[in-house]
């Protein structure tokens, strides 16, 4: 990894609860590591461009030390294979709606996230309709941790 920056993209559906809790797990295990990588995030979806994070998710997130709120929605988009290394997504239909965005010939990896963990988690429930931001939370930073591992 010396020298080199890796850009890894995380994608969920609404862009304001998994993905950019993701992202700002990431980015501190990062920069606690000191691994350089940019990390974005952004939804399938378009509901939510341009607003901050869902606000539960933000309270979860800020008793954990992670501060979300300069976080903006943005919609994901097949611009993003050439921008980023690596696609991260949060549960399977996710992985099916990013693949459908590839641009021809591109290789770029799009992986499920949970799975870094190291358990038999595969997808990381929606705390949109679960109403459990603190267990997705908990959930990401296994799987940032796992991830972080594997990169150093
Ligand atoms: P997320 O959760 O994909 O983790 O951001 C959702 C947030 C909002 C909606 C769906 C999922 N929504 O339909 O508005």
């Amino acid at each position: 990894m010396t020298g080199m920056t890796m850009r890894i993209l995380f994608v969920c559906l609404g862009n304001i609860c998994r993905s950019p809790a993701a992202e700002v797990v990431l980015r501190a295990k990062a920069a606690e590591a000191g691994l350089d990588l940019v990390i974005e995030s952004a939804g399938t979806g378009d509901w939510h461009v341009g607003e901050p994070p869902h606000p539960p998710m933000i309270h979860a997130a800020r008793a954990r030390g992670y501060d979300m709120s300069d976080l903006r929605g943005r919609q994901v988009s097949g611009a993003d294979f050439d921008r980023f290394d690596l696609i991260l997504v949060a549960d399977e239909a996710n992985l099916r709606d990013v693949e459908a965005l590839r641009p021809e010939g591109d290789a770029t990896p799009v992986r499920l996230f949970a799975p870094y963990a190291g358990g038999d988690e595969r997808a990381i429930p929606d705390p949109y309709y679960t109403g459990d931001f603190d267990g997705a939370l908990q959930q990401v930073e296994r799987a940032a941790a796992g991830l972080i591992a594997q990169l150093q």
